[in-house]
């Protein structure tokens, strides 16, 4: 099958343009370890797609301690210091041929391209990596005030991009980002871990099968 009315796609970021679940790991471990909470793979797997805070919630579920609001901020904020830290090793070679050739033959096929993530730093890993121009609209967690699973950011890259959300199709790796498109009237690619997600309307294993399900 094939989506025959489609004009954009909104893609996330994290996990489906770029890999940053390692940078993403290694500083939530940091600071878990500074606070002498159990972290692994396994916690870090349900942080995908959501947002800085409700991801520091989780990590405390292992810890007895109690933090008020303000403390919380201060160490999520010192989890993104040394997040971004590390962002600064990515560069244009941490995205493949396989993703910029297939968002070129998108565009040339005449559809518009948006981001539409829950990162505040999405911006940056665009510029980081040259990816800025392959996009129409940058939706992102700077723009939002409530994160996936609630669809205001794919709502919002519609808005940019000024076409009907029944008009966009989201590729996404996270559940709560699936959750986010069905709920505003997208389509919704799985990806990654998203490809076993039931609410998806497709499932794909390679980024360029994007190309066998629009004209
Ligand atoms: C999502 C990631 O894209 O962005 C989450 O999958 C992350 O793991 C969220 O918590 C917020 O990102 P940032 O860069 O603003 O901390
Ligand atoms: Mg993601």
């Amino acid at each position: 099958m094939k989506y025959t009315d489609k004009k954009a796609f909104i893609f996330d970021l994290d996990g489906v343009i770029i890999f940053t679940d390692r940078f993403h790991y290694q500083a939530w471990k940091h600071l878990a370890d500074r606070l002498g909470i159990d972290f692994d793979e396994s916690v870090n797997h349900r942080l995908r797609g959501i947002s800085r805070a409700k991801s520091f919630d989780i990590i405390l579920e292992k810890s007895n301690c109690y933090y008020s609001r303000p403390e919380k901020e201060k160490f999520i904020e010192q989890k993104n210091e040394y997040y971004k830290g590390l962002l600064k090793m990515l560069s244009p070679s941490d995205i493949s041929r396989e993703i910029r050739d297939t968002l070129w033959e998108l565009k040339g096929r005449g559809y518009q391209l948006a981001i539409g993530s829950s990162s505040k730093n999405a911006k940056f890993i665009l510029s980081r990596t040259a990816m800025t121009d392959y996009f129409d609209a940058i939706s992102d967690g700077t723009n939002i005030s409530r994160p996936k699973p609630d669809p205001e950011v794919f709502q919002k890259a519609a808005q940019f991009m000024n076409v009907n959300p029944h008009d966009c199709i989201v590729v996404e790796d996270a559940y709560a980002g699936i959750e986010a498109a069905k709920c505003c009237g997208m389509a919704a690619i799985g990806i990654g871990e998203a490809s076993s997600c039931d609410k998806a309307d497709f499932s794909i294993q390679y980024f360029s099968q994007l190309l066998d399900i629009v004209p």
